[in-house]
């Protein structure tokens, strides 16, 4: 029978619940009973819910899912904590059975020393057919797929609705449903939101008032009632086992129920536009976010420019989606000004590692002005090109020739334009991150994870012509075989395009050994210095190693905020730019190589290579001081100027987010990776002082569990694997 499929929730059961007040309690239970329900979804932490239960549960033998609620900390008494636990929800349900515990804090099997014991009480209640399903309920999927990593439930119960649409993406559900797994959905009238009306929402939710209005107009439209386009929506996906339908009161209930069994298919619309991947009106958890001023900036962002107009990298979703500050009015050393006066300390990303020598440096930004003054463009050339190309020569003996852009990727675009009009070869290696440009991104073409070793895990290929498949060719780092291999397998490989180091340093020889597979081969190496340039040494990490390349790239850094891009290289693999055309109006403004010049000098005068090294080791040597004091693994890694950390740990990214969220609150922006800047040195002492209290806190968190109960914000998304 269909209505098998559904589970009566009492999540919401208070006093005001129907079932005893508007009708005649039994008579509702009984009714329920001969429509064929059989489920019930329970929990001892739902207000009076299990009184409900046990009464229905008197009149006749309903099924009953349960939640474990939380458990002991003290691992001795934990067992017996479990057993008690179970128990005493037979006893408040009145039941001998339960046909399935859910666990409440879905990555609670990551705690393995708890988990061991707790799985191990509930297995031996499955053996004894007290329980019939182990399961986990989950708000995301990466609980899911850490989940996995320890054990396979028998049972997920997920958010689904219209809004939250998580979980249909990528064949999900599919993939679990061929492990077996049988999925339950609920949620699925977003906690009733879906059905109100909009002139009812909250301060909050009307943020999103004009979404909440497009779906009141759809179901206007096509004259359907909200619940039945939710209802018939969740019904649709045929991997789905049971629905739970929550409900405010009996009339409300059998409603619902008659929608369900009725046989009308959902109206063919496309809903899929109504999802929003980490929106925050989609988790009913975060509806008392204080933050309406951020959310609203945001959204308002995102509705009128691509993306909120943020870098992947600054998205807010990236640190504390919906409690980051969107907006800065002003920036200096590495203090920014929010637009509503908040002044934060910028110990994470420094506009994504531009600014070494602090945001608007007074030196730099006092001559720029009068470059400004002094027009920026005119129909000829800037001197500045010629100087800054001066400068940036006698610090690379190696090369003879330069040439400016604006982004990384662009100049990234450019040198390999010019190598392949050298070799007249179109393929090239490459080892690294080296922009968001069509040549780069084609290497997952091939084989969508190609680009995750080389750092940026599930980089999309979408609007890259599949044309462009076996032009890239990435290789890993200090693994010469892999090189060497596909270089043998691809004779049409011109170039060796790569970072001369990431997170990990070069193995002995391993560059040596690349720059002699080079010129063996004949091919031109090109050294991506956009991001390490100028943190290490004046000029790029190549001159540390002493080995040289035919091109090098210079970018963030090199204008300490104003956009400036370098090539630099051999003149005889140069000049083959001649032959090709190379061109944009705005390469030739003076500001760029004016900032360029600027920030040479300065860089130079103050050795800030050294400083911010410093800085960084400084950074480092703390971190690893509180993991051993604080007995939380993190593994440290990056360049000294520009540290990151790792916890090792499935719940890395739910630390990462809690850290950021507790040190907001202290006015400072941290995350797992600082960007050292010149300016941070006489901030140290307070990011160390309020960093350590964090990670002592978060320390109490591990050995207790269930972080996601402390996070007041989804958890922070990755991507852009350099950041995490
Ligand atoms: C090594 C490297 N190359 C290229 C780029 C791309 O530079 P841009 O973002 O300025 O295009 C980056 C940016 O992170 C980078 O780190």
């Amino acid at each position: 029978m269909k209505t098998n499929k559904i589970i009566i929730g009492f999540a919401q059961s208070d006093e005001k619940y129907g079932f005893n007040k508007n009708k005649n309690f039994k008579e509702v239970a009984l009714n329920l009973y001969n429509q064929g329900i059989r489920f019930v979804d329970t929990a001892p932490v739902y207000n009076n819910s299990d009184y409900y239960v046990k009464k229905i549960n008197n009149l006749k033998n309903f099924k009953i899912y349960s939640k474990l609620p939380p458990l002991t900390e003290n691992l001795k008494k934990l067992r017996d904590d479990v057993d008690k636990k179970i128990n005493s929800i037979l006893i408040s349900n009145n039941t001998k059975t339960l046909h399935g515990i859910f666990l409440h804090d879905p990555l609670l099997p990551l705690q393995s020393e708890r988990w061991k014991i707790i799985y191990n009480c509930l297995l031996r209640f499955k053996k004894k057919k007290i329980i019939n399903n182990i399961g986990i309920s989950v708000y995301n999927r990466d609980e899911v797929n850490n989940c996995l990593k320890i054990f396979k439930p028998d049972i997920i119960q997920f958010p689904l609705n219209i809004f939250n649409q998580e979980f249909v993406q990528e064949n999900f559900l599919q993939n679990l449903k061929k492990k077996k797994i049988k999925l339950i959905a609920r949620s699925i009238f977003l906690q009733g939101l879906l059905c109100k009306n909009s002139k009812k929402l909250n301060n909050f939710q009307k943020l999103w008032l004009l979404k909440i209005k497009k779906w009141e107009n759809f179901c206007k439209t096509n004259n359907k009632k909200p619940e039945e386009v939710c209802i018939k929506f969740v019904d649709s996906f045929k991997s789905i086992d049971q629905i739970i339908f929550g409900v405010d009161d009996i009339l409300q209930l059998e409603n619902n129920l008659k929608i369900f069994k009725d046989k009308k298919k959902l109206i063919s619309s496309d809903l899929s536009s109504f999802y929003e991947p980490g929106d925050l009106i989609n988790d009913p958890r975060y509806w008392n976010n204080k933050e309406i001023n951020y959310n609203k900036d945001w959204l308002t962002s995102k509705k009128y420019i691509l993306n909120g107009g943020m870098l992947l990298s600054k998205k807010p979703s990236q640190f504390l989606p919906g409690l980051w500050p969107i907006f800065y009015k002003k920036a200096k050393g590495c203090e920014i000004l929010d637009k509503y006066n908040k002044r934060y300390l910028d110990f994470c990303l420094m506009g994504v590692g531009t600014n070494i020598l602090g945001y608007s440096n007074k030196n730099i930004n006092s001559r720029l002005k009068k470059v400004i003054d002094d027009s920026n463009v005119s129909t000829l050339n800037s001197e500045y090109n010629i100087k800054l190309s001066n400068k940036l020569l006698s610090m690379h003996k190696w090369a003879s020739k330069s040439f400016f852009a604006r982004t990384g990727a662009e100049a990234n675009a450019i040198a390999l334009r010019i190598s392949r009009a050298y070799t007249k070869k179109d393929e090239v290696a490459i080892c690294g991150y080296h922009g968001w440009h069509d040549w780069y991104l084609s290497s997952n073409i091939t084989n969508k994870k190609n680009l995750d070793q080389i750092l940026l895990p599930g980089l999309s290929t979408i609007g890259i012509p599949k044309k462009l498949q076996g032009i890239s060719h990435p290789f890993k780092y200090n693994d010469i075989e892999s090189l060497i291999k596909i270089i043998k397998k691809n004779k049409n490989i011109g170039t060796i395009f790569m970072e001369v180091q990431r997170n990990e340093k070069p193995n002995k020889n391993f560059l040596k050994n690349v720059r002699e597979i080079a010129s063996k081969n004949n091919i031109v190496l090109i050294f991506d210095e956009c991001t390490s340039g100028f943190r290490e040494t004046f000029g790029g990490l190549h001159k540390k190693y002493k080995v040289y390349p035919d091109l090098a790239v210079f970018g963030k850094s090199l204008g300490n905020g104003i956009p400036i891009t370098a090539i630099i290289g051999k003149k005889n693999i140069m000049n083959e730019a001649l032959s090709s055309f190379i061109s944009s109006t705005f390469w030739s403004d003076s500001i760029g190589p004016a900032a360029g010049l600027f920030s040479l000098n300065l860089m130079e005068e103050k050795k800030s290579w050294i400083k911010i090294t410093n800085i960084g080791k400084k950074i480092k040597k703390f971190w690893k001081k509180l993991s051993l004091k604080y007995k939380l693994k993190i593994e440290i890694s990056g360049l000294d100027s520009m540290p990151m950390f790792k916890f090792k740990s499935l719940n890395h990214n739910y630390y990462k987010t809690y850290i950021t969220q507790e040190m907001i609150k202290k006015r400072i922006l941290a995350t797992n990776v600082v960007y050292c800047c010149i300016d941070h040195d006489k901030f140290l002492n307070k990011y160390f002082r309020e960093f350590e209290k964090v990670f002592a806190e978060l320390s109490n968190i591990d050995k207790k569990g269930a972080i996601s109960k402390y996070l007041k914000s989804p958890v922070a998304q990755s991507g852009f694997g350099r950041l995490n």
